[in-house]
């Protein structure tokens, strides 16, 4: 009998998308091949604090729970007060945003000695942050949406001066947030104020866009440096004005993703290989989805780049690679190898 790999399925998290993370968490469980993996339950909680359940439905109710305590540099966790060690031969972050898909649980997986799943530190935090992001791949010759950059405390920019810039309309939306949380349109000084006003209850640090009337393609990476490939090209059509939260996941929504995307292939081609591209440049590892905007003038810009894209059942990250073949299940072993073998 082979000996079981096992995996620290890592979920929950202190950040707005703390129930997509648990929905994705669900989904992966339910495909891990237990002939191959012993899966340990890690559940942030969004105070912080890290619990080991037996089951998902405990993580409503923490009473009967031990928490869950790094030792570093031993690849061990212990629980509290019991004290059964835990030692995982790999971490899988389904966690998105803040302490979960920007650097800082790869920095503690990294104390630990123990292979984390998927980007490293520092382009997990380059890519938490759109505007790095976009510095960086615009340093490297690829196009993103014309911006302008608001820090909280500076003076309220006026709606005037950034239009003459960035046209009539601008999408505002927090440096460092996913899932749409944050993110509103201007075409005043009003909704402008407003705008920052609810970005910024998020980050210090908000992107102020041009709008782009565009489709949203995406593409999915796989792999790890060189060996990295990407997926064909998907394209999200929201329900509503934009992709909003609501339109990402409420049981009520008409979104639809369309794979492959009904474009030529020479323009699916174009994408991929930006995409190959942009994830060498950021040091992309095991898998991100990188999201572009084709507008109707037909120039492409590069979105964003999500380092722990959604696991749901609607998600286009599974969807991607189920397009080329790979189940579901084939996938998160992919990723676990991949981390294995880095
Ligand atoms: N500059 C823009 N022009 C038009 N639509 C935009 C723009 N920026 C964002 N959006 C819309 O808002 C959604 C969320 O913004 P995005 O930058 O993808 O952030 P998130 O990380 O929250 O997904 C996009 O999917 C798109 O529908
Ligand atoms: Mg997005």
């Amino acid at each position: 009998m082979t000996q079981l790999t096992t995996v620290m399925l890592l979920f929950g998290g202190e950040s707005s998308e703390h129930t997509v993370s648990i929905s994705s968490a669900r989904n992966v469980f339910a495909a891990l091949d237990e002939t191959k993996f012993d899966v340990e339950l890690a559940f942030i909680d969004q105070s912080g604090k890290w619990w080991l359940l037996d089951s998902f439905d405990q993580a409503s109710d923490l009473a009967d729970v031990s928490q869950l305590v790094p030792i570093l540099g031993t690849k061990k966790f212990t629980t509290l007060p019991s004290t059964k060690y835990i030692t995982p031969d790999v971490i899988l972050p389904i966690l998105h945003g803040e302490n979960g898909e920007d650097g800082t649980v790869q920095g503690l997986a990294r104390l630990m000695h123990i292979p984390i799943v998927g980007c490293e530190i520092a382009t997990s935090a380059i890519c938490i942050d759109k505007v790095l992001t976009k510095q960086l791949l615009e340093q490297n010759g690829i196009v993103t949406v014309p911006y302008a950059v608001h820090l909280a405390g500076e003076p309220l920019p006026s709606f005037s001066q950034l239009s003459a810039q960035l046209g009539d309309t601008l999408f505002i939306k927090p440096a460092g947030c996913g899932s749409s949380v944050g993110v509103s349109k201007a075409r005043s000084d009003e909704e402008l104020s407003s705008a920052l006003d609810e970005a910024h209850k998020f980050d210090v640090k908000v992107l102020i866009e041009k709008a782009i009337n565009a489709r949203e393609l995406e593409v999915a990476m796989l792999g790890n440096g060189a060996n990295a490939k990407a997926s064909g090209v998907g394209e999200i059509r929201p329900d509503s004005e934009f992709y909003t939260f609501e339109s990402k996941y409420s049981a009520s929504s008409q979104s639809q993703a369309i794979i492959p995307a009904d474009i030529d292939s020479e323009l699916s081609e174009q994408i991929k290989a930006i995409a190959v591209k942009a994830f060498a440049v950021v040091g992309g590892q095991g898998l991100s989805r990188i999201d572009f905007f084709l507008s109707d003038d037909g120039t492409l810009y590069l979105n964003e780049i999500n380092t722990l894209p959604g696991f749901t059942n609607i998600s286009m990250y599974p969807k991607l690679w189920r397009q080329e073949g790979l189940s579901y299940s084939a996938l998160i072993e992919a990723l676990i190898t991949n981390a294995l073998d880095k």
